[in-house]
């Protein structure tokens, strides 16, 4: 495979990622659960969130997520509080 080829590939997804909102994984942190710790105290799953989070089966007050199906939660919405 040549230079050209394989960069031609790497923009063609960098693009597509970013096309579809998916550009939350080239380093976009999220709103922090620290902006409400007193909700989000002890919650360290994933599956935590979802049960308030999650399109269908969250909780009425809580923002839903548009993004579910993303894993590592807490890698994008636990920085502290700017
Ligand atoms: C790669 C980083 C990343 C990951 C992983 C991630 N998020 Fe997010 N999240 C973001 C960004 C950026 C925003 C702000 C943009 C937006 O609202 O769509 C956001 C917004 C949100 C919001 C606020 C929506 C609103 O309307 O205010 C919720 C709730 C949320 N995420 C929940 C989750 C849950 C639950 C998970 C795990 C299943 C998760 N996020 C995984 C980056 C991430
Ligand atoms: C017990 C239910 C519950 C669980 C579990 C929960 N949240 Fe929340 N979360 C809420 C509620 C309710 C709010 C809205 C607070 C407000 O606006 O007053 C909120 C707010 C947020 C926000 C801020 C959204 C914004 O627009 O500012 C993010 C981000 C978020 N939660 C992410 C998460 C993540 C990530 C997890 C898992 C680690 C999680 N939450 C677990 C109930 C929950």
């Amino acid at each position: 495979m040549n230079k050209k080829y394989t960069m031609a590939i790497i923009l063609g997804v960098v693009i597509g990622i970013s096309g579809c909102g998916y550009g939350y994984y080239l380093g976009f942190h999220g709103p922090s659960i620290k902006s409400f710790p007193d909700i989000h105290e002890g919650i360290t799953e994933d599956s935590d969130c979802l049960g308030c989070h999650g399109p269908e089966d969250g909780s009425d007050d809580a923002p839903k997520t548009t993004h579910p199906a993303f894993t590592g939660c807490l890698d994008c919405h636990n920085d502290s509080p700017s």
